[in-house]
């Protein structure tokens, strides 16, 4: 089998991208890169550091001065360990708010070919198959019902968020709004991309999906 391909996985907030794409990774003994906790790692250094979510020339200039690893387990901004720190309700709007400025993508888009560009990576965001990478080996878009990805985002573990399904709900939509109307690399569904409804899916259907798709893909 070909060990080098690019797996693009892309999709809204809560619908088990994270998860998915590491079981891939895993599976196929590749890099998993989870694009969203660079976002998170970015909002977080702004909040250490006070810099306001409006300051686009100060955010612009961050993203480009620090490095973040978020290519395990671990996710580090400048060496500091942050993994427990950005799942939080202060973090996702912080995301969702620097995630709109141009020079901030530019800064992480730049940092995340350079990881991907030898391949058998994984990468998992919301514009990978779209801009990242447009001529990813394999394109996959998850989706969810809004209700399905409420419940999942209250489950998860990892996430120290609010159990009020209401809030959560409307709060995920208010970020999945931002992420599909901002003027930059919005999330849209990449045209050669393949959409998977998980909504009835156990986790082990998805990546067996994606797993089938990295043995054949589209263009072999
Ligand atoms: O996947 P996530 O919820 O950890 O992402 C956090 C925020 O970053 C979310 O608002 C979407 C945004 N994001 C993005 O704009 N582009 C990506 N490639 C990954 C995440």
């Amino acid at each position: 089998m070909n060990n080098r391909l690019i797996i693009a996985i892309d999709g809204p907030s809560g619908v088990g991208k994270g998860t998915v794409a590491r079981a891939v990774a895993a599976a196929l003994g590749y890099r998993h890169v989870d694009t969203g906790a660079m976002y998170r790692g970015v909002a977080w250094r702004a909040l250490q550091d006070g810099i306001g979510f409006e300051d686009e020339g100060a955010l612009s200039a961050l993203a480009t001065r620090i490095a973040i690893d978020a290519s395990g387990r671990v996710v580090r901004v400048d060496g500091v360990d942050i993994s427990g720190a950005i799942r939080n309700p202060d973090i996702d709007r912080g995301a969702a708010r620097v995630a709109r400025i141009a020079g901030v993508r530019a800064a992480l888009v730049a940092q995340q070919r350079h990881l991907g560009e030898g391949g058998g990576v994984v990468m998992e965001g919301r514009d990978i198959g779209t801009v990242v990478f447009p001529d990813a080996d394999v394109k996959v878009y998850l989706d969810a019902s809004a209700e399905e990805r409420a419940r999942r985002r209250v489950h998860d573990q990892t996430h120290n968020g609010s159990s009020d399904m209401a809030k959560v709900t409307s709060e995920m939509a208010a970020r999945d709004d931002s992420d599909r109307t901002r003027a930059v690399a919005p999330l849209v569904v990449a045209a050669d991309a393949r959409v998977i409804d998980t909504t009835g899916l156990s986790i082990d259907e998805v990546v067996e999906r994606v797993l089938a798709m990295a043995n054949r893909p589209p263009e072999s």
